[in-house]
């Protein structure tokens, strides 16, 4: 007994060494991409702003199938017909992720149709924008319903199968709000609060499955239609991402296995602000200071 206490202690600086070093050299080398040719995707909210983008990745980098939902048929049938132009199979199915009947029903439905998913972004998200005194009970639930408990039915619709392939990987959009709160979009960041302590979860309790892995991204604000004529202090300093550009990184942390991935990197000036509490004013202070640093008040339009 004593020997083995006595063997671990001493490979345990061997083993800190070896990963230091293992660190070092992938900082140095172009990381190796995983193929992307076996894998079906699908996207949720697919059809536009930056699932499309997505999409087009995916089927760049020599996805076999995209699949992509939505709710709305215009944007869905628009993206699959130019995903087939650039000479990927896709198909699109109509389906509110907000409701669990219809993802199991769709679930199976691509099943059918298409074959298993082997990778599963869960894109789709919708912003309220307003203060919690100024919005509508019905409005806040809905955002719950589709930007964090959709995240629970597609998981729980595709994960099942991907464990038994031993081959997956779950994706999640999620925002640097989930880190760091705004005031006037109080039922967005809560939701993205709680999609980020599920996929923390996720990605942990994945740790033991083989072959399965998560990756979760986390953008600042990027010029799409989600939050069009939101004011961002300092525009110069923090200018909005491309959604073309959200989506490379998107694809490359998915084929390089990264967990999870702050857009842009100076992002990570929010983390090191909102590091958990020594004392108890800490966290607060964090919070005030990112937010001036940043962001307007402001009232996104909503896309509810
Ligand atoms: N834009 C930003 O500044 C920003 C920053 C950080 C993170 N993000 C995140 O990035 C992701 C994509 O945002 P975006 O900027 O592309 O927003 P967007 O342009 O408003 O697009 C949202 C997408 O979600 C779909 N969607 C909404 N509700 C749905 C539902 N119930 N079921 C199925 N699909 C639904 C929409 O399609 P239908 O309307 O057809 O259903 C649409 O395709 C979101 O998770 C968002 O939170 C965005």
């Amino acid at each position: 007994m004593m020997w083995k206490w006595l063997g671990a202690l001493l490979l345990f600086p061997v083993q800190m060494v070896y990963l230091v070093v293992k660190a070092a050299v992938c900082l140095v080398l172009p990381p190796k991409l995983r193929d992307l040719s076996q894998e079906n995707v699908l996207v949720t909210g697919g059809g536009r702003g930056i699932g499309r983008h997505l999409a087009r990745e995916f089927a760049r980098r020599g996805a076999r199938k995209i699949i992509l939902w939505g709710r709305t048929e215009k944007c869905l049938k628009e993206t699959t017909e130019e995903i087939r132009l650039m000479g990927t199979e896709c198909h699109y199915f109509i389906c509110d992720v907000g409701n669990r009947e219809e993802v199991y029903r769709q679930a199976k439905a691509v099943r059918e149709k298409v074959g298993d998913i082997t990778i599963l972004v869960n894109n789709a998200a919708v912003v309220h924008g307003k203060s919690l005194m100024d919005s509508d009970d019905d409005a806040l639930l809905k955002s719950q319903h589709i930007n964090t408990l959709g995240q629970f039915w597609t998981t729980k619709a595709f994960l099942p199968r991907m464990l038994e392939l031993q081959n997956g990987h779950i994706v999640c959009l999620n925002s640097v709000l989930a880190l760091s709160a705004i005031p006037g979009a109080i039922d967005y960041c809560t939701s993205k609060a709680s999609s980020f302590a599920f996929m923390e979860s996720l990605t942990l309790g994945l740790l033991d499955c083989p072959g399965v892995n998560a990756t979760t991204v986390l953008p600042f604000h990027t010029s799409t239609e989600m939050f069009q004529g939101m004011r961002i202090r300092f525009p110069s300093l923090f200018p909005p991402l491309k959604p073309e550009t959200v989506a490379r990184r998107t694809v490359e942390a998915v084929q390089t296995n990264q967990a999870f991935l702050l857009l842009p990197w100076t992002m990570h000036v929010l983390v090191i602000l909102k590091r958990p509490p020594h004392s108890g004013t800490l966290r607060p202070v964090g919070s005030v200071c990112s937010h001036q640093l940043m962001f307007e008040n402001h009232s996104p339009p909503g896309s509810t």
